[in-house]
């Protein structure tokens, strides 16, 4: 690439350049450099109960197939024939015993293995070594408590090197229940921005909610936070990121009665597995590099899957605790798709802002500006009782470690 990366974005000034979100050249490097040596979400477990249950989504913009495998483990293939590049599995989820391909009928067992192909003998004169045309193999796969990722890099680190310190703080969803399960159907649409808005965002940006959300939040129940509520900013070198109120910041929105009556008595519970740091503050907005984000107020993940330079899908979950009772789950389920779904008041205003900042990148002079990531810059420090760096929840902390990161990988040479 003929740009210096360290010429588009600059970590320690806190700016960042406008092509980097607009840049088809800068898109294809990415997609290489960044999507292919990083730990990316697949599925959690939960999804897949039974052998043979599977779900298509993406690494990046390959489409994947996910599966159980029957024998404990899960594969995951791309989801592209190797005779002449058609999708393999063509449903958003299912149950299969095999997958055929619905081009020429080549046909994939649950491991992605080439087993079945029509006219092997007289067409290909038995000449076709089907052990060396299975389906591509995601060669890493990591379950972190029933959260599966893969990773298409053998030299990346582990998983649990990768979360580093995020670790600590991604917990406060994972582990908060004894049991998660996933409520409802997945949300999926799609939105005209790059994909480094919403996880640049998810990772340190709560500062637009008082703007971009403040009618939204009145409307839900009026006393939201006050310019003075403390909050904290998690940054990583791994570029994930978190930030969360330390007073007690009241919900965001109302579950209703039933609901907030069983949540005032599972609080207990929580403060019992994750400390009452965790269980009481750490339950804000969070992105694991580089575009797996969470929501634990309102519970819900998310993939932000590039779909070129200008596009994102969105494929959205909520998680809940799998013994509360049906009225409560699905109070959280309403909750998660009134706030935070393709038509949530939250989701539609955030994705309003990043459609209108790609919009203007269609100009020329737009492309050549930078943006601004100087907020809390030079006030990083620690926290006791907090895991890694810290700043002020009104700062972009995490946003110069989600770039530094980001910078990092794309000038590293495989
Ligand atoms: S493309 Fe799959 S069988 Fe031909
Ligand atoms: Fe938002």
């Amino acid at each position: 690439m003929s740009t210096r990366i360290s010429d588009l974005v600059d970590p320690v000034e806190g700016r960042v350049s406008a092509r980097i979100y607009a840049d088809e050249q800068i898109y294809d490097v990415e997609m290489e450099r960044v999507f292919g040596r990083s730990w990316l979400f697949l599925a959690h477990e939960s999804m897949l109960p039974k052998r043979g249950d599977y779900i298509t989504t993406s690494m990046g913009d390959d489409p994947v197939v996910v599966v159980n495998r029957g024998d404990g483990e899960v594969a995951a293939f791309m989801n592209q024939c190797r005779h002449r590049g058609m999708r393999i599995c063509r449903a958003d989820q299912g149950n299969a015993r095999a997958f055929t391909c619905s081009y020429h009928g080549w046909v994939y067992d649950l491991q992605g293995n080439l087993t079945q192909v029509p006219h092997e003998d007289d067409g290909y004169l038995g000449a076709l070594d089907k052990s060396q045309m299975g389906a591509l193999r995601v060669p890493r796969i990591a379950n972190y408590r029933g959260f599966l990722f893969g990773c298409w890099d053998e030299k990346a680190p582990s998983f649990e090197d990768y979360l580093g310190d995020m670790a600590w703080y991604f917990d406060s969803f994972a582990n908060r229940y004894e049991n998660n399960e996933i409520l409802g159907a997945p949300n999926r649409w799609t939105i005209e921005c790059n994909w480094k808005f919403p996880s640049e965002q998810f990772a340190t940006d709560v500062y637009h909610a008082e703007t971009s959300h403040i009618s939204a939040l009145i409307a839900q129940g009026g006393d939201w936070v006050t310019a003075d509520t403390k909050g904290l900013q998690f940054s990583s070198p791994g570029g994930h990121g978190t930030g969360f109120y330390l007073d007690d910041a009241p919900d965001m929105t109302d579950y209703g009665p039933a609901a907030r009556q069983y949540r005032a008595e599972s609080r207990e519970r929580e403060v019992e597995r994750l400390g009452e740091t965790r269980a009481v503050h750490v339950r804000g907005h969070n992105t694991i590099f580089p575009n797996f984000s969470f929501l634990i107020g309102t519970n819900t993940f998310r993939v932000w899957h590039p779909r070129g330079p200008h596009q994102i899908e969105v494929m959205t979950w909520t998680l809940g605790d799998a013994d509360a009772p049906d009225e409560v789950k699905d109070a959280m389920r309403r909750n998660a798709l009134r706030t935070f779904s393709a038509g949530g008041i939250f989701e539609a205003e955030d994705g309003e802002n990043w459609a209108e900042i790609q919009d203007v990148l269609k100009g020329g002079r737009a492309r050549r500006s930078s943006f601004d990531f100087t907020m809390g810059r030079g006030a990083a420090g620690t926290t006791e009782g907090y895991p890694g760096t810290t700043n002020n929840i009104y700062s972009e902390e995490a946003g110069r470690s989600f770039y530094r990161r980001w910078a990092q990988l794309m000038e590293e040479d495989q």
